[in-house]
């Protein structure tokens, strides 16, 4: 799981021609799919431009999807920017002043948004408009501009950071969770369509045990996978093969890396199985405490390998017991 929140070139180019276009071939998230529904109609029976919409959950789970969708069925353009990218309040503004009629303006990492480039979202969420600061001390004065009608898709992994007053000039929040097993596994079977792979149901079935509730994990296991079944000279991914380039990956049947496995070990080893601060958590894999808490311990924390507490996250007993079977025997039963 170490390069989950990594994605190379050749990994943004895979997702490209693997993104559900419509939301008819979005698979699962019944709920969000359900709301969005409702946001498209109403935005489009009164011809105005949909709410602003806030989207949030662990990374992978399909939020840029999402919002790419909506400007799409809205028959609108989606122009994509992120918090981090936007350094100051000029820049923001000089985004919204472009914006056409009813467009979409998708910002990633929201929760990242600068104060100052904040405050000149306020305005333009709630009466489209934009305040203009001219001229410098003594004698500067504020202008209000209009701007056009306009969509703005927040997605972040942390919903818990954005700033109340902006979260709450989102007319939507919708959050996403990890996917069930039979979704993931109709995900691996569509992309394996559109990447003309030949892969066996049960195959796709185990691929998507491995996911760990995250369709880019799922698209990303299919084509390691797919690579090492080629290498081995065949074609088609049958389950056996699946899972023997699992193990090869050194992934075990419930998603874990080595990475993973390191963690829990170390946890258990060093610190007697917690509590252990976040900060000491991240050190022990290398990482940034941001990357800890938004990709790596999500999982953990949804398939109860760890607990939280007020003084550090604890290893749980069912951790100690799928670390506790030998390797083999994971696999073992095919
Ligand atoms: N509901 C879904 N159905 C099919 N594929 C999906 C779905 N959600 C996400 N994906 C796939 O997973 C990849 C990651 O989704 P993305 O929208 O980039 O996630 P996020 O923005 O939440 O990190 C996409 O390229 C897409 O192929
Ligand atoms: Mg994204």
């Amino acid at each position: 799981m170490s390069d989950e929140s990594r994605t190379d070139a050749a990994e943004l180019s895979a997702e490209a021609t693997l993104r559900p276009a419509s939301l008819g071939e979005y698979i699962g998230q019944v709920e969000a799919k359900r709301s969005l529904t409702t946001l498209l109609q109403a935005a489009r029976e009164r011809g105005e431009a949909a709410d602003h919409l806030l989207l949030h959950g662990p990374p992978g789970l399909g939020k840029t999807t999402l919002a790419a969708i909506v400007a799409k069925e809205l028959g609108v353009e989606i122009r994509f920017t992120s918090g981090p990218a936007i350094e100051h309040g000029g820049q923001m503004a000089a985004i919204l002043t472009d914006l056409t009629p009813r467009q979409v303006l998708f910002i990633d990492e929201i929760h990242r948004l600068g104060r100052a480039v904040e405050e000149v979202l306020y305005p333009a969420m709630e009466d489209r408009s934009i305040d203009i600061v001219i001229g410098n001390r003594g004698s500067a004065q504020s202008l209000r501009l209009d701007i056009a009608p306009f969509t703005l898709i927040g997605a972040t992994t942390r919903v818990g950071m954005l700033s109340s007053p902006l979260r709450d000039r989102f007319g939507a929040v919708q959050r996403l969770d990890f996917y069930d097993d039979a979704d993931l596994a109709a995900i691996v079977r569509r992309s394996a369509g559109i990447l003309g792979i030949e892969i066996a149901g049960d195959a796709a079935a185990l691929i998507a045990a491995c996911s760990r509730g995250t369709p880019r994990v799922a698209n990303r296991l299919l084509r390691r996978v797919r690579d090492e079944v080629q290498v081995a000279g065949s074609s088609n991914i049958t389950v056996e093969a699946a899972a023997q380039a699992l193990q090869g990956l050194q992934i075990d049947e419930v998603g874990l890396d080595a990475t993973d496995r390191k963690l829990l070990t170390v946890m258990i080893e060093k610190f007697n199985g917690g509590p252990v601060g976040v900060a000491a958590m991240a050190a022990l894999l290398g990482e940034s405490t941001d990357a800890l808490e938004d990709v790596f311990e999500p999982y953990l924390l949804r398939i109860g390998f760890i607990d939280r507490t007020p003084q550090g996250r604890v290893v749980t007993e069912a951790a100690r017991a799928h670390l506790g079977k030998d390797s083999a025997s994971l696999w073992g039963k095919r």
